[in-house]
C-alpha cells in the first residue's frame, strides 16, 4: 500500500486509529484516505497489544504508531492516561476505534464526545458485546451486519451513524458469516468516517443529524431473497 498523500486545499480531518488486533478495518480507512477528495487523513495509530497484526499495516503506510501495553500498568486509569497523553500529541479531530479491545472510561468519552467512532459487528442495538456472529446465528435472524456509531458511556450504545446489512445464509458457520460481515465493514467504515469528517453527519445532543445523503430507492435487503421478477 502506498502512503496517503496530504491534499493541499481543504483541511482534511486528522484521524487517530486505535486497534488491538489484525487491523483490517484500519487498512480499509487508510486505503479510502488515499483517494483525492477524501475528507480525512489517518495521521496516527495506537495499539495496546505489542504483537498486534495491525502494527505492520501502520508501519507500511508510514503513519506514526504508538504501542503502550496495558499489562504494564496497575490500573485501567493509569493506562488510559498514557493513551491520552499520546492523543494530545497526535491532535486528532476524530478517533476511530477499529477492534480496540479496551473499554474507555467515562472521562475519556466525555473529553472526546462526538469525536470517537467505533465499528461493531452487528446491527445494533441487537447483539451488543462479543460473539455477535454466533449469537445472531443461534437467534435465527435472517439479516445481520455491522454498525458504525459514536461512542458514549454505554457499551455499544452510542448514536448510530451508518449500518450495513448482510443476509445469513443456510449453511453459514460463524466464520463464513464473520467473513461476509467483515467485507461489509470494510466499505462501511470509510463511508461513515467520510460522513462525519465532511460534516454531513454530526451529533446534536444525543441525536444524529444527517444532511445531504439521499437514500437509494429499492435498497432493501430481503433475506431470504425475493423471487426473480418480484423485485417491486
Ligand atoms: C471487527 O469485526 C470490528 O467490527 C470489531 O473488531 C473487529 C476488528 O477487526 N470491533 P480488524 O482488527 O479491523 O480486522
Amino acid at each position: 500500500m502506498a502512503p496517503q498523500r496530504a491534499s493541499a486545499e481543504v483541511r482534511r480531518k486528522r484521524v487517530s486509529v486505535l486497534f488491538s488486533g489484525r487491523g483490517s478495518n484500519m487498512a480499509s480507512l487508510l486505503m479510502a484516505a488515499m483517494a483525492p477528495g477524501y475528507p480525512a487523513i489517518i495521521t496516527h495509530a495506537f495499539t495496546n497489544v505489542p504483537g498486534a497484526g495491525g502494527l505492520e499495516i501502520a508501519r507500511k503506510n508510514e503513519i506514526a504508531v504508538d504501542v503502550i501495553d496495558h499489562r504494564a500498568f496497575d490500573s485501567r486509569e493509569a493506562h488510559e492516561a498514557a493513551v491520552m497523553a499520546k492523543l494530545v500529541e497526535a491532535k486528532p479531530d476524530i478517533i476511530c476505534l477499529a477492534g480496540y479491545m479496551r473499554v474507555l472510561s467515562e472521562g475519556f468519552v466525555r473529553r472526546y464526545r462526538g469525536k470517537i467512532l467505533n465499528i461493531h459487528p452487528s446491527l445494533l442495538p441487537s447483539f451488543k458485546g462479543v460473539d455477535t456472529h454466533h449469537r445472531a446465528r443461534i437467534a435465527g435472524v435472517r439479516v445481520h451486519g455491522a454498525t458504525v456509531h459514536f461512542v458514549d458511556e454505554t457499551l455499544d450504545g452510542g448514536p448510530i451513524i451508518a449500518q450495513a446489512a448482510v443476509p445469513i445464509e443456510a449453511g453459514d458457520s460463524d466464520d463464513t458469516l464473520a467473513a461476509r460481515v467483515l467485507e461489509a465493514e470494510h466499505r462501511l467504515y470509510p463511508h461513515a468516517l467520510a460522513l462525519v469528517a465532511s460534516g454531513k453527519v454530526r451529533l446534536s445532543g444525543s441525536r444524529i443529524v444527517v444532511s445531504d445523503t439521499p437514500h437509494e430507492t429499492g435498497a432493501a435487503l430481503y433475506s431470504p431473497p425475493l423471487p426473480a421478477g418480484d423485485a417491486g
